[in-house]
């Protein structure tokens, strides 16, 4: 037997063990592998200060057992992210897991699968990440989610010819893919398609080269943490008075940007799934616990932390206290409820989050800019799982 297949059968079976010991404690423990530090802080950041704040408002006992909350710092580094898994199933003996960015999303779904814990993806914007394992569901978004519902919004408002400019990683690829479809379907045409790296990205050749063409619409998507850079080279090159329209998923005003980009952002139109603006009394109520608990606004990451704690508390209440993956995972397909973006739910067969996608206009309210919703687009499912079934 080669050296590997040991370590790996050695794995297995411990992870096996570590798995199986968990079920029979009194408390229950949730394993969290977000980026804490490096360029995908922020990320992690919101998804802690979501899970945590739902703890605070619902308290840290379901079922008579007590919750725990570990939260690890995997720098959004996929191996870190398997280690890390390894490591809770193993020593910590997790009952449940958060997973983060899409690369350890993926990284962490063998692990999750073969140590038979749920896994809520609270971050991920990836149509294939919920396929990786059958304990996986989804509290956060996916790309193709909103891009396809703004490509078919510009094309309406008089968009015809587009530059897309997108984060060079799986959830840009799919963010241009829906809208490029979407928008040539309807009569449309992408002039191109540029890639920005991912780390520590300089927008301005990818801009310019964009201007050179003469759109009338720009499609861009940056990952969360990356608005605000963006914006400042948009504004630097003057693109911002230049008459082109800019669009995007939700990602390109996100709210713990937004208060930092003055005007530059004004009416920008962007099809997201979650604004600190959303006018309803839970949001309001979420907005200002999370304010005076971080001293910032909540962004479209922060829910999917808040909402994912809000899928495991009720699954545990539905199985009283019960957290054999197959239970668990059986009785989250189906479930709905009201998050602070509005309703929402689990696709039974897909165990993807099915959520409404609102059309927002960036304008300044009280001196900050928000982004303010005009229009709904209910119960929208991943367009991409879709049209796998068509
Ligand atoms: C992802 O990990 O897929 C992801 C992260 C941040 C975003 C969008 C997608 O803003």
């Amino acid at each position: 037997m080669s050296r590997t297949f040991l370590v790996a059968a050695t794995l297995a079976a411990a992870i096996a063990l570590g798995a199986g010991s968990a079920s029979a404690q009194d408390s229950i423990k949730i394993g969290v592998v977000i980026p804490m530090t490096g360029t995908s802080g922020p990320v992690g950041r919101e998804i802690a200060a979501g899970t945590k704040l739902y703890m605070a408002q619902h308290g840290d006992t379901v079922a008579g057992k007590k919750i725990e909350l570990i939260i690890r710092d995997d720098a959004s580094v996929p191996d870190n992210a398997k280690r890390i898994t390894q490591e809770l199933i193993v020593n910590d003996h997790v009952n449940f897991l958060g997973a983060g960015l899409t690369p350890s999303a993926m990284a962490m779904a063998p692990i999750a699968t073969q140590g038979k814990v749920v896994t809520v993806v609270m971050v991920s914007g990836t149509s294939v990440v919920t396929e990786r394992s059958p304990y996986y569901a989804r509290t956060s978004f996916t790309l193709g989610q909103q891009s396809g519902i703004i490509a078919d919004w510009a094309v309406q408002n008089g968009s015809k010819k587009a530059v897309s400019i997108l984060s060079d990683w799986a959830p840009g690829a799919e963010a241009g893919k829906v809208f490029e479809s979407n928008f040539t379907k309807d009569g449309g045409q992408v002039l191109e398609t540029l890639k920005v790296p991912l780390a520590n990205p300089d927008f301005a050749p990818f801009l310019q080269r964009a201007s050179d063409l003469h759109p009338d619409t720009l499609f861009v998507f940056v990952p969360a943490g990356q608005a605000g850079t963006f914006a400042r080279q948009f504004a630097e090159r003057g693109l911002d008075k230049s008459g082109i329209k800019l669009i995007g998923p939700g990602d390109i005003v996100d709210d713990d940007d937004l208060p930092n980009t003055g005007d530059t952002l004004l009416g920008v139109v962007t099809a997201g799934i979650y604004s600190a603006a959303h006018p309803s009394e839970l949001n309001k109520q979420y907005v200002a616990a999370y304010q005076k608990a971080n001293n910032h606004r909540p962004n479209f990451i922060s829910v999917g932390g808040y909402d994912g704690m809000h899928l495991i508390y009720e699954a545990l209440k539905k199985t009283n206290g019960n957290t054999d993956a197959d239970t668990v995972i059986e009785v989250m397909k189906g479930m709905s409820w009201e998050s602070p973006r509005g309703p929402i739910a689990i696709d039974p067969r897909t165990r993807d989050i099915v959520q409404n996608v609102y059309i927002r206009k960036v304008e300044k309210k009280d001196g900050e800019p928000w982004a303010v919703e005009f229009q709904t687009f209910p119960a929208v499912k991943d367009p991409l799982k879709e049209a796998e079934t068509k």
